[in-house]
């Protein structure tokens, strides 16, 4: 191909006709998910499952606060596997295998940020027969875990050699996130230390983790121990803090810390750390984001040692967070970007170890190539 041709990458795999979608749940991710799909040139929305009786029977622009979409929100599963739909962004609180292997069965693929970003085998048979008998593909994926975990540092790392660690690091202000159920039931804030660190939703919300950290493992081809460690801290408010979970009295967890760490011979190789804080004052300990602010890291150590730091995923404040919160956008935004892989890709689990570069679409407004919608 010559220079100056408009043709398009081989690699976008969109179909001729728009591929039809389905959103589970419309809490932030939801809401966005349907934002992405709008705005996609090769996707269509064509259902929506709601949790809560009373968006049942509403137009989803009512639930996203825009025009009618002319789509009726239904709290009704039966409704949702009888559709004839390519895709589910399923993103409700809690992953439920029953419902996403009937998603599955019933010929639809599911893109999803609660899990499945690198499972172990030996625990997904049923998922994976539900992919067979459907024809289905199911794909993990989000931001932190499902991005900055994995995606990104095994891209950055093909530019290093005699790797010896990789680090990803998130530093957040969680009082910008408006989902108080994630808040205090997965990452369980507004409790006691006790609870917070006996809290079994930690293991729910660390599988993610010890996933990616998993898949970096075994791509980079450490031989670590299968073990991933887990280590956690708490710091408490010690003046009651404003929150999404309301007031977090002195005490009570508003901070929490934690590491899932692979090693080899008692030495960490690969790390994902969180570093979630109810603002920066009246901790204690008094944990700070430091000078570079809220922010994700991703650092290979190597030959030669790289690091990338992703701003714009917070954000400005913490009112413009609760009305949309950006690194809840591109959650969904990575769900949505993959759609069209994840139709193509054979039936199966697939992560990103098997799809192709996932990447986004052009604007409407700067001009779209005609044949990318
Ligand atoms: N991997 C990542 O990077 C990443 C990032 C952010 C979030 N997440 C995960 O994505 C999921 C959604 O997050 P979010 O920020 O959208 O949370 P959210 O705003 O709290 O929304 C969750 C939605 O789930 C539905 N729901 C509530 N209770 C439920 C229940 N008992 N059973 C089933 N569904 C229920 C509701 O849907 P309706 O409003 O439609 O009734 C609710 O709005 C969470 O599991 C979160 O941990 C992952």
């Amino acid at each position: 191909m010559t220079d100056g041709q408009a043709a398009l990458p081989s690699v976008q795999p969109e179909a001729r006709r728009p591929l039809k979608v389905v959103q589970w749940a419309t809490g932030g991710v939801g809401r966005a998910a349907i934002e992405g799909v709008l705005s996609h040139p090769a996707l269509e929305l064509v259902g929506c499952w709601v949790h809560a009786a009373d968006k049942h029977g509403r137009d989803v622009g009512d639930l996203l606060g825009t025009e009618q979409v002319g789509v009726t929100a239904t709290t009704s599963a039966e409704e949702i596997l009888a559709l004839d739909a390519d895709c589910v962004v399923y993103s409700p609180l809690v992953p439920n295998d029953e419902e996403v292997a009937a998603l599955l069965r019933s010929g639809k693929n599911v893109v999803t940020p609660v899990g499945w970003i690198y499972p172990d085998p030996a625990k997904v048979g049923a998922i994976e027969a539900a992919c067979a008998e459907g024809g289905s593909t199911l794909h993990g994926t989000g931001i932190h875990p499902g991005g900055i975990t994995e995606r990104f540092p095994l891209m950055l790392s093909a530019v290093s050699a005699r790797i010896t660690h990789v680090r990803a690091e998130e530093f957040s202000d969680i009082r910008t996130y408006g989902a108080p159920d994630v808040i205090r039931h997965v990452m369980a804030f507004g409790g006691t230390p006790e609870e917070a660190l006996a809290s079994p939703m930690a293991a729910l919300l660390g599988s993610g983790f010890r996933a990616s950290v998993r898949m970096v493992v075994a791509e980079l081809g450490f031989d670590a121990d299968p073990h991933v460690e887990t280590l956690q801290e708490v710091a408490v408010a010690t003046a009651p803090i404003e929150s999404p979970i309301g007031v977090i009295e002195p005490g009570l967890v508003a901070a929490r810390r934690f590491h899932w760490r692979a090693l080899v011979d008692g030495v960490p190789v690969v790390t994902a750390t969180v570093n979630w804080l109810m603002g920066e004052e009246h901790l204690d300990p008094d944990w700070g984001f430091g000078p570079e602010g809220e922010r994700f890291e991703v650092e290979v150590t190597g030959d030669p040692s790289v690091k990338l730091t992703f701003k714009g995923l917070q954000p400005e404040t913490v009112e413009a967070g609760l009305v949309r919160n950006p690194g809840i956008v591109s959650t969904a935004n990575h769900c949505v970007s993959a759609i069209p892989y994840v139709v193509a890709a054979e039936p199966g689990i697939r992560t990103y170890l098997d799809l192709p570069l996932i990447a986004g679409r052009a604007a409407p407004e700067v001009g779209r190539h005609p044949s990318s919608g």
